[in-house]
């Protein structure tokens, strides 16, 4: 009998989400990563699972700050998007409408910078890539870059379901 090659879709439904959007800032860093770990938080994450999300968090908005609006400085919103799945996975959205990147698989590349004069080192995508379980990075040249990034955490969100309607 023939083997389907096809691979397995995983299908699990949305619990939760939260939006967010502020100015590209560096003082904005901090309350965005904390944001974001209070609200995965219901999820009961180990202390290093928090940590590994709040690093890969800090650098895909440090990213935002630093090189997307890097012509016109203090200008220009991050958006952060998390939703909260019923099989325990996070999924991160930070995105912005900066100047995107030119090429994509060269920016991912452990070292790459475009700043090397400066205090960057070239390992923010590797940070978020081995913080995480997924990471996909779509840009266009112009228009700006979304950071997609993906983490499965170990407890039942059946709880959020539970509250719903409650406080
Ligand atoms: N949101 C963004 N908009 C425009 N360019 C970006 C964005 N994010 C990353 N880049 C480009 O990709 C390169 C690699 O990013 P990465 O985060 O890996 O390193 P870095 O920011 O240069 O250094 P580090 O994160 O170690 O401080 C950056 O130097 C920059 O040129
Ligand atoms: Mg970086």
């Amino acid at each position: 009998m023939k083997e389907s090659t096809k691979a397995k879709k995983t299908i699990r439904t949305q619990v939760n989400e939260m939006r967010l959007a502020f100015p590209a800032r560096s003082v904005n860093e901090r309350a965005a990563r904390s944001a974001v770990a209070a609200f995965i938080s219901v999820l009961d994450p180990t202390l290093s699972e928090l940590s590994d999300v709040k690093c890969a968090v800090s650098e895909a908005v440090t990213n935002c700050i630093v090189h997307a609006y890097r012509d016109t400085p203090g200008k220009g919103d991050i958006y952060i998007n998390v939703r909260i799945f019923d099989d325990h996975t996070v999924k991160i959205t930070v995105r912005d409408k900066g100047c995107g990147i030119e090429n994509v698989e060269e920016a991912k590349t452990p070292l790459y910078t475009t700043d090397p004069e400066g205090e960057r080192s070239g390992m923010g995508f590797a940070v978020m890539e081995s913080f995480t379980d997924k990471l996909t990075v779509l840009s266009k040249v112009g228009k700006g870059t979304t950071v997609k990034m993906e983490k499965r955490l170990g407890v039942e969100p059946d709880e959020i379901k539970k509250t719903d309607g409650k406080s």
